[in-house]
């Protein structure tokens, strides 16, 4: 059956891909960036069942206009995606205060505003699901230049961990998951704070429509966690956090 969808981030790489396949099997359709032309671009290209309005998810106040609209247009919205993100290319000892803000405001307190504006419509229908997409960067030090952006996404994890374990007990049928791609072929890295192009080191990359294809199954069955890339499933869930020291001096080796 169709389904209410409201997707942040839409307007490029994986939420506009994510966009044109649930459009393309007959979704209805709310997204949202900041880019107004590149929003209304793809908001066509999904064809008469997709609306948008272009938003920033790091203020609160658009996100619940985000909300307001989407309820506005389809009565009720049954998936909020926050997909929206943005990395960084610098190392630790490089941050200043402003960068590590600037991280936490785009990639965690965007998703936490997208939570705490939806969470209520779920509560008062008694359903919903809720899909933060991260990164395996938040579980792994692969590219330590990524480095507030990965504290941003773990950061993340754990409020959505937090949100599902609230939830569960009230409302078994309000899911909240997290999608974990590793590298994928979008303009992420050139759209990074400090970018300086594509990070070059990425192995296994996958391209927009394979993580769009895990959203997908993501919606169709919500479960708690579902990584894109199984190359990072299993070094993320077993062997980093078997052996550290060894996993970290492998890595340093490569
Ligand atoms: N590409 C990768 O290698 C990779 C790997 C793991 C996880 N991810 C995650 O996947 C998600 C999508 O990334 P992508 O690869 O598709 O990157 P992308 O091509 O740079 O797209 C990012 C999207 O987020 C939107 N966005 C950024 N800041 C926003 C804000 N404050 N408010 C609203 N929209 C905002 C951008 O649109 P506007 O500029 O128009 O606002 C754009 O639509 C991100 O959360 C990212 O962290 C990506």
């Amino acid at each position: 059956m169709s389904k209410v969808i409201v997707i942040t981030g839409a307007s490029a790489g994986i939420g506009k891909t994510v966009a044109k396949k649930l459009a393309a099997r007959g979704d209805y359709l709310m997204l949202a960036a900041r880019r107004y032309q590149e929003l209304r671009q793809v908001t066509r290209e999904c064809g008469r069942d997709s609306f948008s309005l272009t938003t920033d998810m790091t203020r609160k106040q658009d996100v619940e206009r985000l909300r307001e609209e989407a309820i506005r247009t389809f009565d009720h919205v049954d998936v909020w995606i926050n997909n929206a993100g943005r990395g960084i290319t610098k190392s630790v000892m490089e941050l200043t205060e402003k960068d590590v803000d600037e991280m936490m405001t785009a990639n965690l307190k965007s998703v936490l505003f997208g939570m705490q504006a939806i969470v209520p419509h779920f509560v008062e229908r008694k359903q919903g699901h809720i899909i933060n997409v991260s990164s395996g960067l938040a579980r792994l030090p692969m590219a330590t230049s990524r480095s507030a952006y990965s504290a941003a996404k773990s950061a993340m994890n754990t409020l959505t961990a937090n949100l599902r374990m609230d939830l569960h007990r009230e409302f078994p049928d309000i899911h909240v998951s997290l999608v974990i791609p590793g590298p994928v072929d979008t303009e992420f890295a050139e759209n990074a704070l400090y970018s300086t192009g594509p990070l070059g080191i990425a192995q296994n990359v996958q391209t927009a429509e394979e993580v769009a294809d895990t959203i997908i199954e993501m919606i169709d069955h919500p479960c708690a966690e579902m990584y894109t890339n199984p190359t990072i499933q299993k070094p993320a869930l077993m062997d980093y956090l078997n052996d550290i020291d060894g996993f970290e001096t492998k890595l340093l080796k490569n």
